[in-house]
């Protein structure tokens, strides 16, 4: 018995001390994954007497951001210098090298200096992020640290992006967040080397963005009566003299502070000024500019009216114009988002003046009649020298002129746009929505719907298939949106965002033969830790076991496979439809299966089954060879709840439908799926 203890104990230290080898090799966990990198020997010592080479006033404002990043956890205010030495030295040198492009960095540290090339202010800036993802990652921490060495391990590396737009979007009309949370975001946008912050400024619950000509958006169309504590979905409209406390807006001073923080990021920062639908906040200030010119109030919840800009009335281009001349002002970027997403075009059917319009303009229809309003716009915005995007539906009745399109019902919109020769950014709801459920909901915080998990996200691919070589040059990059109906606080908008941005992030940066879950999944861990030392309310993951099946050539097994969000912990299944503990079989790598069987697996953290078991059932018929799946497809229209049928006979109970999902109740078992791609979603 003594001797086994022994045996054990050994075999436990020879286990730590080869996970403490291990360890030290994973050191290096930069997120987006580099182009290239090559490792050596040694350190570099961040120190008191470590200077900045920064010679020009490019590389002076990149020494400054360095150190007032490293300034709250190290304590250490570093001299900056332009004098070229080459002792204790980190060097920002400006160059002009077409291999690394716009962007691009090169990075080489070694135990003397660390030296940094690029050709622009972005290229730099990302040098300087990998230079804080080599760093422990308490250089995050938003208090001083003393027990750190701040040790930068020898490596080269080469790296620039895939793509030119890789974007971060969040809605402040739904709930509104203070701009130390827009910040913080933008801080969360930087260190993944995203470059785009687009900000949904306006909709029908509250309109968040300071106009001077029109003082009655904020003092009215900011704010609606606090229905905070019902449901989204269900909110009571208000009651004659109740006062609309909830709400804000940035004042333009606000706005130029973030645009500001922002371009120190590399961040561009697009204003949205939803048009002609999502507008119902701005007929509580103006009525006048609705078809039915009826004063509404600000929505506290729920979907949007009908009402929507009249586009018969020339006074509404007055205000669209009069408004975007401030927009235009505040915003340097070169683009303004204009929504055009989801107009109920039901009153320009009824109203006269809509219709009048149509008449004028020889237009065929109310689509026509939205793009005629679109063109209209697109004309004053590139006046102005700016570029036009709009949501995918900007495409029905005809793509203005020069329009940029964000694909997000899917990926057909960027298809579209692209093979009209458009610029197409891809944010398809499948994949790129972080307001759906990111694990199974039965555990989760409400959430809108859906379910996209981390893998999920990872896997997204922004090229279509069906785009040949030349078209594809059209897809700028892509963008992670945040719808933000079912997140009333800023930590909860970071649980939804934060890590599927950060799966997002190196999709839109690293090579597309880089990607690889195993590895991102390892290097999550340390990105984790950076998140704790910024505070950053993050999800772990889903938590989830996807259970893989594959036939074999000849048709008489399965070969079964578990793959997981979290690799470190183990997973335990049982193949006779009893529930999985720690007792049942252990996974430990792939294993046939040549009979009909219910397997159910969970992950185990300290012998407890994290959040449920995932299961899936294997129908082999063995008289044809034939292994029979069941697939949740749905092939029959759903108009409500009700009793519907499934592709292959199966029926279920639909619980709720909700603009692409669906959720239903089949077999005892809580289903959602996604009608947009067609596939049973999470159990
Ligand atoms: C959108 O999600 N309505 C663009
Ligand atoms: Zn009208």
């Amino acid at each position: 018995m003594k001797k086994n203890r022994l045996l054990i104990l050994i075999t436990a230290l020879v286990f730590l001390f080869a996970a403490g080898i291990k360890a030290q090799n994973n050191q290096i966990a930069i997120i987006p994954e580099p182009v290239n990198i090559d490792t050596g020997d040694g350190y570099f010592i961040l120190n008191e007497q470590t200077k900045l080479y920064c010679p020009d006033s490019m590389t002076d404002s990149i020494a400054n951001y360095f150190n007032s990043f490293i300034n709250v956890p190290t304590g250490l205010v570093l001299n900056k210098t332009g004098e070229a030495t080459e002792d204790n030295v980190i060097k920002f040198i400006k160059v002009n090298d077409t291999t690394i492009g716009g962007e691009g960095y090169i990075l080489k540290s070694g135990e003397h200096q660390i030296v940094i090339k690029a050709n622009d202010y972005g290229g730099m800036f990302y040098g300087v992020q990998t230079i804080l993802q080599l760093l422990p990652p308490e250089i995050f921490s938003k208090k001083k640290i003393d027990s750190v060495e701040w040790k930068i391990p020898s490596v080269t590396i080469r790296d620039y992006p895939r793509f030119g737009w890789r974007g971060m979007h969040l809605d402040v009309s739904r709930h509104f967040f203070p701009k130390e949370f827009i910040k913080k975001y933008l801080d969360l946008i930087a260190m993944h080397k995203m470059n785009v912050f687009h900000w949904h400024l306006t909709d029908n619950n509250g309109w968040r963005l300071e106009i001077k000509k029109y003082p009655k958006l904020t003092e009215i169309s900011a704010w609606h009566v606090d229905r905070e504590n019902e449901p989204w979905r269900e909110r009571t409209p208000p009651k004659p003299g109740e006062k609309a406390t909830y709400g804000g807006f940035y004042t333009q001073e606000d706005v130029k502070e973030i645009v500001k923080y922002a371009a120190e990021r590399n961040i561009m920062v697009i204003p949205e000024i939803e048009m002609p639908g999502h507008t119902g906040e701005v007929f509580a200030a103006y009525p006048e500019l609705s078809c039915s010119g009826k004063k509404t109030y600000v929505s506290p919840g729920g979907w949007p009216g009908e009402d929507i800009f009249c586009a018969g009335n020339d006074s509404v281009f007055v205000f669209l114009e009069n408004v975007l001349d401030e927009v235009f002002e505040l915003f340097p970027a070169p683009y303004v988002h204009i929504g055009g997403d989801e107009a109920d075009k039901k009153t320009w059917k009824k109203c006269p003046k809509c219709q009048q319009r149509i008449k004028d303009e020889h237009l065929k229809d109310e689509d026509e009649l939205q793009s005629w309003f679109v063109k209209k716009i697109e004309d004053y915005i590139v006046a102005h020298g700016k570029k036009l995007i709009g949501w995918d539906e900007i495409l029905e009745g005809g793509l203005a002129p020069e329009a940029t399109v964000m694909s997000w019902r899917g990926e057909k919109g960027g298809v579209e746009s692209a093979k009209q020769g458009h610029n197409a950014i891809m944010c398809p709801v499948g994949y790129c929505y972080f307001d759906y459920y990111q694990a199974n909901p039965k555990f989760e915080p409400e959430a809108i719907g859906g379910y996209t998990t981390l893998k999920k996200v990872y896997s997204y691919e922004p090229i279509p298939e069906e785009l040949t070589y030349e078209d594809a040059k059209y897809i700028l990059g892509g963008q992670g949106n945040v719808w933000t109906e079912f997140m009333p606080t800023p930590e909860h908008a970071e649980y939804m965002a934060v890590p599927r941005m950060t799966a997002l992030a190196e999709v839109l940066w690293s090579p597309k033969s880089k990607r690889n879950w195993e590895d991102f999944r390892k290097r999550l861990n340390v990105q984790f830790k950076r998140f704790d030392y910024m505070g950053v309310n993050y999800s772990k993951g889903s938590w989830k076991v996807d259970i893989k099946t594959e036939k074999s050539k000849d048709g008489k097994s399965f070969t079964v496979k578990f793959e997981t969000e979290q690799p470190d912990y183990p997973v335990y299944y049982t193949l006779d439809g009893t529930t999985p503990d720690t007792t049942s079989l252990l996974y430990t790598g792939t294993f046939k299966v040549d009979s009909s069987v219910t397997i159910k697996a969970g992950i185990f953290v300290n012998g407890k089954l994290m959040r449920d078991y995932s299961q899936r059932s294997i129908y082999f018929n063995k008289a044809t060879c034939k292994p029979v799946e069941l697939k949740y497809k749905p092939v029959k229209r759903y108009s409500g709840k009700g009793a519907s049928t499934l592709v292959d006979g199966v029926s279920g109970t639909i619980r709720h439908r909700d603009g692409n999902w669906l959720g239903f109740r089949y077999n005892g078992l809580d289903l959602t799926i996604d009608l947009k791609e067609k596939t049973e979603v999470s159990k």
